[in-house]
């Protein structure tokens, strides 16, 4: 079944990074922060963190088995495993998906550009929190500027997948991901010792169960699945070039406590800071982009230095957090388009790339000049997160323990996990359960409930 002539990633430690540069991305930065903020803080986070653990790693770990199984890419990997079935359908809708998603994370992505241009041209010296709420809509909403930077985000994705998985993804992985981290650890010191953090302190850490109902269930469960790359054989593709060798139990526990991890810190960095300068937690997707810059020039109001060193610090972690996702998403579908229409790497990933110019230009434009056009009530970037992260995602999550779980051989799924009964994995019979019962009882009751059908 193994192509020889198939990429693999070289290292333990990048296959580590690779897929942790994957998950870690604007979902930890910019999506957790202000879903956090929206759905009540300290309760949606203990929700978040039992869709992670209970529903997101055993799910992990499936899209790994299903990847390395097959070596091939999401579509083909349903459709060698399970032969003329319907199966091929989520490997599809999984395509599908990493295309819209990478539509729209491009034009978050390009802010962040943006910023970064804006921090080393000292463009936040001196501005008030009111002015950077406008200059920040004023921008975003914009017909060409964002564009710009969307156009220069996916070239820049586009230049680095055409470099191949080792040299390209593996690479760039083995250096941005130590640097953020550096970077993220800087930043939540500095916010949790400015004046009145204590207050977002509090907001992150004390649950306040009444804000609590079926819609916070189902942001949690879309958010874990977003911020994990889950559903849509983004970490199987990533997994089709794994070695025989890896632990695809461990790395999963690896991928999953540093994606937890980095969306907690950046909760401490976000929303201490937000507190103390009297910004609402619930700003939405503008938070990170008005209460950072208003953060920096506060915080270090008497030592223009380090607010100027801190502003570019953050907006290049952002930049290339978000750009290892971009990676990924857009290694799904050029993978597909190569190895199903057998166009050459470069053929697949300038279609891929071009594609995604047209839709990211139309999700940009849908916050300014397009504003008034929308389908179902949602302009057409909201309409992109919602569809993917809500639906197609967790749809995707339902779909993927079901097969593992139900239609798999189990000898399949019992060689990969064990690695052919060379490794002992003691929660192998919990991994089989969630997938078997809980996943998919838990996915579709909270589906069923956010659809009016019952009410929880
Ligand atoms: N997990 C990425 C993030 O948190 C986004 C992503 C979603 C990447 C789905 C790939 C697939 O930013």
């Amino acid at each position: 079944m193994t192509k020889i002539d198939r990429a693999n990633f070289g290292s333990k430690l990048g296959v580590i990074l690779a897929s942790a540069g994957s998950a870690v991305g604007l979902g930890n930065i910019w999506r957790f922060p202000y879903e956090t903020g929206n759905h009540g803080g300290a309760a949606f986070i203990l929700i978040y963190l039992g869709c992670v653990f209970l529903l997101g790693l055993p799910i992990l770990i499936a899209e790994f088995l299903i990847g390395r199984r097959s070596r091939a890419n999401t579509a083909g990997a349903y459709q060698k495993l399970a032969p003329g079935t319907h199966w091929r359908w989520v490997g599809r809708m999984g395509v599908l998906a990493a295309f819209l998603i990478l539509s729209y994370y491009s034009v978050v992505a390009g802010w962040t550009l943006e910023y970064v241009y804006e921090a080393l041209t000292n463009g936040f010296t001196g501005k008030t929190p009111t002015e950077f709420i406008s200059s920040f809509q004023q921008f975003s909403s914009s017909p060409w500027r964002p564009v710009l930077w969307l156009v220069l985000f996916l070239l820049v994705t586009h230049f680095i997948i055409v470099k191949g998985v080792e040299k390209g993804i593996e690479k760039s992985s083995k250096i941005m991901m130590p640097t953020l981290f550096i970077i993220i650890l800087i930043l939540v010191i500095c916010s949790v010792t400015l004046p009145g953090a204590g207050a977002g302190i509090e907001f992150l850490l004390k649950p306040d169960f009444s804000k609590v109902d079926g819609n916070v269930f189902l942001s949690a469960m879309g958010q874990a699945f977003f911020s994990l790359s889950l559903g849509m054989g983004c970490l199987c593709t990533y997994a089709s070039y794994f070695s025989k060798e890896t632990n695809l139990t461990k790395t999963a526990f690896s991928v999953g406590i540093i994606d937890t991890f980095v969306a907690v810190l950046a909760g401490f960095i976000i929303f201490p800071a937000a507190f103390s300068v009297g910004i609402q937690p619930d700003a939405g997707p503008s938070l990170i982009f008005i209460t950072l810059p208003n953060v920096f020039q506060q915080a270090f109001s008497g030592v223009p230095i380090l607010a100027y060193i801190f502003s570019v610090m953050f907006y290049v972690l952002l930049a290339m957090a978000a750009l290892t996702s971009t990676i990924s998403l857009h290694e799904v579908v050029t993978a597909y388009l190569h190895e199903e229409f057998n166009f050459t790497r470069g053929k697949a990933a300038r279609l891929v790339t071009g594609g995604c110019i047209f839709l990211g230009i139309l999700c940009s434009l849908s916050l300014g000049v397009m504003k008034g056009f929308t389908i179902f009530g949602l302009g057409i970037f909201d309409l992109f997160d919602f569809v993917t992260a809500k639906i197609m995602l967790t749809l995707g999550g339902l779909c993927i323990s079901i097969f593992t779980g139900w239609y798999l051989d189990k000898k399949i799924v019992w060689s990969e996990i064990t690695n052919d009964g060379s490794l002992k994995v003691p929660v192998y019979k919990l991994i089989i359960f969630i997938l078997r019962y809980i996943a998919p009882i838990a996915i579709s009751l909270i589906f069923i409930n956010e659809l009016g059908l019952i009410k929880l």
